[in-house]
């Protein structure tokens, strides 16, 4: 496959690891919007319930779309094909993404040239052409997406190119897709209801965990950002366990740090079976991401832990159990009872998994 032109730059530059964009922190969106001198060619997309709060109140000329207009939930092919009505592409020449990472999925999108169908692009049978300047600005603490190569969407599933009437998820990869910047607002995070703010901290837990057990595609530069990214989510989650879901609010700065950690962590080094797993998970039975995730996690841990205790494992066990308090040997029951207290573990049964299952969705996750 031919390599696009900022992988060509990079491979030459023999960079360990790859952060594209350039990296801001701000105070408050008032702070972003003055450095960046938002106006008319700005299109802004967000959720009205973020725009109210934050944003309402500087009565700037830029361009607010909110994405509720287009659906709720997952971006999925119709939700592009509105949103791309709803957008002319020659009404903005920057787009900024104010959300969680449904938001940043779809402004990556926007910042490409239009194809003829989403659903090519997404089949890969139309090129991705990056032409407009994307700026990342995350309200949930756990994808990463604002620094990934990737768009995920719900789209129409199709066999030897006939389409077969279901529906699947599919990632659209390009470094090209890499916002230009990213701009952390931790301030931005205050409104996130406890429930997507903890699965989604877990979710960056699980970003930082896989790729640091990659023993074959992690590097040295990567494993840096993952345990930086764990030790910083736990201890605010141990602050979580002792005084309350409160405990939060003076750390979120932190939390939207570590998930951008651990997103250049797992861009680098690739996430593994518990995301691999959740995938079937998610899809068929509508499971937020962070929480399918969360789902198998414990488990899928104590499993690599009787297979080979004193392998890659140990090192993260050590690590965990420095956190926490522990000895390695207690590290992932301690975990897990942790992570329990920050949000309770439902049974697989009451998101509608059957005994089936058990059997199928592993036959569909080594298919995809
Ligand atoms: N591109 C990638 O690298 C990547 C990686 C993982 C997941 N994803 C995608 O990201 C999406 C999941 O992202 P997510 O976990 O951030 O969830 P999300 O974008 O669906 O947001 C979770 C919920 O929180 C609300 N919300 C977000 N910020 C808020 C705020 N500040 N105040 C109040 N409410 C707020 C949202 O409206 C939503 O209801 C999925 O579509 C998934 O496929 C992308
Ligand atoms: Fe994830």
């Amino acid at each position: 496959m031919a390599m696009d032109a900022f992988s060509k730059s990079l491979m030459a530059d023999k960079r360990e690891i790859i952060i594209a964009p350039t990296i801001y922190k701000f105070a408050d969106f008032g702070e972003f919007a003055e450095q960046f001198q938002l106006g008319e060619r700005d299109v802004v997309l967000t959720n009205e319930f973020i725009y109210k709060p934050f944003m309402e109140k500087y009565g700037l000329k830029c361009h607010y779309v909110f994405q509720e207009k287009f659906g709720v939930g997952e971006p999925s092919e119709a939700m592009i094909e509105t949103m791309y009505e709803t957008i002319p592409y020659d009404s903005y020449d920057r787009v900024i993404a104010i959300g969680g990472g449904a938001i940043m999925d779809l402004c990556k999108l926007l910042g490409c040239k239009r194809p003829s169908s989403v659903h090519e692009l997404y089949f890969k049978r139309e090129p991705i052409v990056h032409e407009k300047e994307v700026i990342a600005i995350p309200t949930t603490c756990g994808t990463g997406s604002e620094c990934t190569n990737i768009s995920v969407a719900i789209v129409k599933d199709e066999k030897d190119g006939v389409l077969t009437g279901g529906e699947t998820k599919l990632g659209l990869v390009s470094d090209d897709i890499i916002p230009n910047k990213v701009c952390l607002i931790p301030d931005l995070l205050k409104t996130l209801p406890y429930k997507p703010f903890a699965s989604s901290a877990i979710d960056a837990l699980i970003h930082a965990t896989e790729s640091y057990l990659s023993p074959h595609r992690k590097t040295i530069t990567s494993e840096l950002f993952s345990v930086k990214a764990m030790e910083m989510i736990l201890k605010g989650f141990v602050q979580i366990g002792e005084h309350g879901p409160d405990a939060r609010l003076d750390y979120l700065d932190e939390y939207v740090t570590a998930s951008l950690y651990a997103g250049i962590a797992f861009l680098k080094a690739g996430c593994a079976t518990v995301h691999g797993m959740s995938f079937p998970l998610g899809g068929t039975y509508h499971v937020p991401h962070g929480e399918s995730n969360y789902a198998l996690f414990g488990k899928i841990l104590e499993i690599y832990d009787e297979k080979d205790p004193d392998g890659e494992l140990m090192h993260f066990k050590q690590l965990v159990g420095s956190i926490l308090g522990c000895e390695a040997k207690d590290a992932i029951p301690a975990l897990n009872a942790l992570l329990e207290k920050v949000l309770p573990l439902k049974p697989l049964r009451e998101y509608g998994f059957k005994e089936s299952d058990i059997k199928d969705f592993p036959v569909s996750v080594m298919a995809n």
